[in-house]
């Protein structure tokens, strides 16, 4: 007996995607499904977000968290910050404002959306972050050793195959020891499948595969109901112990 699966239309779009990009991942096939929506005029709640409010407060929920786990507040702005699946720099652009030249880095696996943002935002190019895709910018990314990194609405969209990698490259980014991570993600009692790029996880799954970082905390937001499952969107604290 085989279980149905309600993504399976999307899957098969997936394949036949594949077929034309064989080197390609889900997360590229995703995000050229939303380049395409974009241009069609879909607002994205992160991608093409308008709401700076939102920004703002996710920006400095970053600075705090950081700030209350270290106990060092006000948070230096020369402070390195990784953001880990930037976008098109929504929380990214609050940052670049706050922190000194070069300490901002944002990297997403696709630079379109990257590429948008510096075209709309020529301004920020004058405090020098380091932008790039995961493909060519990790290496200088991890070079540039952060102090904090962090990935926001990011984790939940990433396919079973393709989540060894991205843990593997959030560890690597905080191997300073004293690194912060926060990490948004849905927490389910089950593993769960809740749409058609989106996966929720029991909370040990995530601590599993941040070790050695240990966790510190987390702040629980809303608890919504997808599919049947619950899920509860949870920023997760980690921290690098020291050598
Ligand atoms: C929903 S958007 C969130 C963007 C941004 N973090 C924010 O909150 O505004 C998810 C982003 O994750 C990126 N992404 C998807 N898979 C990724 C991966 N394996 N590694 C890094 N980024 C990824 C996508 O390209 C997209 O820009």
């Amino acid at each position: 007996m085989t279980l149905d699966n309600p993504f399976a239309d999307y899957d098969r779009l997936f394949d036949q995607w594949r077929e034309r990009n064989p080197a390609g991942t889900f997360g590229a096939f995703s995000a050229a499904r939303i380049q395409g929506s974009l241009k069609r005029g879909y607002q994205h709640p992160t991608l093409n977000c308008e709401d700076e409010g939102k920004a703002v407060e996710d920006a400095e929920s970053v600075i705090q968290t950081y700030e209350a786990v270290t106990g060092s507040a006000p948070a230096p702005t020369s402070l390195r910050i990784c953001d880990y699946g930037c976008g098109s720099l929504r929380v990214g652009l609050p940052l670049i404002a706050r922190q000194d030249h070069g300490c901002y880095i944002g990297l997403d696996t696709v630079d379109t959306f990257l590429k948008a943002a510096r075209e709309k935002h020529p301004d920020i190019l004058e405090k020098q972050p380091l932008l790039g895709s995961v493909a060519q910018g990790l290496a200088a990314a991890i070079k540039a050793a952060p102090d904090l990194v962090f990935a926001y609405n990011v984790a939940s969209h990433i396919h079973p195959d393709e989540v060894d990698e991205f843990y593997e490259n959030i560890r690597a980014l905080s191997a300073k020891p004293g690194c912060i991570v926060l990490l948004h993600v849905l927490v389910s009692a089950q593993p769960v499948r809740f749409q058609r790029s989106g996966w929720a996880w029991p909370m040990d799954f995530y601590v599993d595969r941040m070790l050695p970082l240990g966790f510190v905390k987390a702040k629980v937001g809303q608890t919504v109901e997808r599919n049947g499952s619950e899920l509860q969107s949870q920023v997760l604290t980690f921290v690098q112990p020291a050598k």
